[in-house]
């Protein structure tokens, strides 16, 4: 392997590293609102394990409140005194009902709390202009209208910052089976009138607008984007700007979803391993569009769902995507990172799915009790990268082959911080051999190397509750002789390495 710290490429930028919570199964209700009668500890009804938790990894941002809730969600329901807010449906997810006692206000003061920007999804599919513009003004205007008015006697005077917008979801599914030209008439209506007034948002930290992309590998999708592309290249002045196009894409190897989270063997491993790779493909064919109406790449690709979907827990209740998460998920974020941060000139922003309890989740919770998965343990090993300059790393990545699949074995990115110092990934996709690695650094002297390496005894190992720390980062030997670096790569395993000049 080498690398060459004077080769810089773009700056990763931290909201790669952002996070997804849906009103969906115990995203949410139990994983983090408890209520503030609740017993477990908690700061207005915020749990506060799973803040303590999600503050160590300097969560940049928060998407809320969907997903497919967001197409259907009304915000004043979810605004006033708890006791008077309507109990409502969540017909996508279980069908159960939604109590509202988590809505804007609580949302706000959850992101505050974790040290995070606010990700909002406008209900496009089944709301209107008007319901999103009025839920825009109520949130970030300093003057003295009637919606102000509300907010302030709803607990917080001061307009709200609102770093991003999500024009609807995934609207040519849940969000209202739209072709990509109805979507894009109704992204240039409510892109006009979906307003943010914060007076601190006006010049700077302006708020960025992410429209609906492509979901998945389906051949319709690059229609999608060329379609919304195109339109955007030959925009007027009143199409006021559209700063990222998401693109959704799940490892899953085909829906309904039916590997399993646990209980797995290398078959399944593998397999499931070549589906996240897919996302290599996604990122290079919808940034190869882009680049034909774009080729200063002012729109991000903003991959605002990502991650891991399995066949739901067994005894778990219908529509809650509740999973297990294993030393595997831990190699699909390092897989999946690492793709980001290649393309990092064009991905911009990231948000896995989700949070907690459901999908690829940070951190399971039942009832008081919380563990911590080994996705959770990834994204804390790469909170160096985040606003890191990108280093290009060139190295021999070997085979791993299993039956008929055949992956790279090594994957491995590199990037230096603002202190001078290098990190660098490694994954070792081998289950069964480690990998040996040698690197010739050039461009820095290093002085010292360390860090820390999360491998598992098995392909499915997971934490629970009994056993939290089955897999957990441990650190790693590491030898540094000059500029040269070497060390063994576990099996099946994530590497973070700092190297200091
Ligand atoms: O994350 C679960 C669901 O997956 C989201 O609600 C939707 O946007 C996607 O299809």
């Amino acid at each position: 392997m080498h690398v060459d710290t004077s080769k810089s490429g773009a700056k990763i930028d931290r909201h790669l590293f952002g996070q997804f919570a849906e009103h969906l199964g115990k995203g949410i209700y139990e994983g983090v609102w408890v209520g503030p009668d609740s017993r477990i500890p908690n700061t207005r009804g915020i749990r506060n394990d799973v803040v303590a938790a999600l503050r160590a990894i300097k969560v940049p941002n928060v998407r809320w409140p969907g997903g497919c809730f967001a197409d259907e969600y009304h915000w004043r329901k979810g605004i006033g005194p708890a006791n008077a807010r309507p109990v409502t449906l969540n017909p996508n997810w279980g069908g159960v009902t939604e109590p509202n006692t988590f809505g804007t206000h609580e949302f706000l003061d959850f992101a505050q709390q974790i040290g995070a920007e606010a990700y909002l999804s406008i209900n496009l599919g089944s709301g209107t202009p008007a319901e999103a513009a009025d839920w825009l003004e109520y949130l970030t205007t300093d003057q003295p209208t009637a919606l102000a008015k509300e907010r302030a006697a709803n607990g917080h005077a001061a307009p709200y910052k609102i770093a991003f917008l999500g024009i609807g979801n995934e609207n040519w599914d849940c969000g209202g089976n739209m072709s990509p030209e109805y979507y894009l008439s109704q992204l240039r209506v409510y892109s006009r009138f979906v307003r943010n007034f914060n007076p601190a948002q006006q010049t700077t930290d302006r708020m960025l607008k992410i429209a609906v992309g492509p979901g998945g590998g389906e051949p319709r999708f690059a229609e999608w984007t060329e379609t919304i592309m195109k339109s955007w290249k030959g925009r007027q002045w009143s199409w006021d700007h559209m700063d990222g196009l998401s693109l959704h894409n799940y490892t899953v190897v085909r829906f309904p979803a039916s590997y399993k989270s646990v209980g797995f063997g290398e078959k399944e491993y593998a397999e499931i391993l070549q589906a996240t790779l897919e996302m290599d493909r996604l990122v290079k064919q919808h940034g190869a569009i882009m680049d034909k109406y774009d080729p200063e790449k002012k729109v991000a690709l903003a991959v605002d769902e990502w991650g891991a979907w399995y066949a739901q827990l067994p005894d778990t209740q219908p529509g809650f995507l509740a999973q297990q998460n294993s030393i595997r998920d831990a190699l699909i974020v390092a897989l999946n990172i690492n793709i980001f941060a290649k393309h990092a000139d064009r991905v911009r922003m990231a948000n896995i799915a989700q949070m907690v309890n459901v999908l690829q989740a940070m951190a399971l919770t039942d009832g008081p009790k919380m563990v911590l998965t080994p996705t959770y343990h990834a994204f804390r090993m790469y909170v160096p990268f985040q606003e890191a300059t990108f280093v290009p790393v060139t190295f021999d990545a070997g085979r791993y082959t299993h039956g008929s699949i055949s992956l790279p074995r090594v994957d491995a990115i590199g990037a230096r911080d603002a202190s001078g110092t290098l990190w660098l990934s490694f994954t070792n996709l081998d289950p069964n051999a480690p990998a040996e690695i040698a690197t010739t650094i050039a461009g820095l002297t290093p002085r010292t190397a360390s860090g820390e390496t999360l491998t598992a005894p098995a392909v499915d190992s997971v934490n629970t509750f009994e056993a939290p720390n089955t897999v957990v980062p441990k650190p790693a030997t590491v030898s540094l002789a000059g500029n040269r670096l070497s060390l063994t790569l576990a099996p099946k395993s994530v590497t973070v390495i700092a190297v200091r000049p």
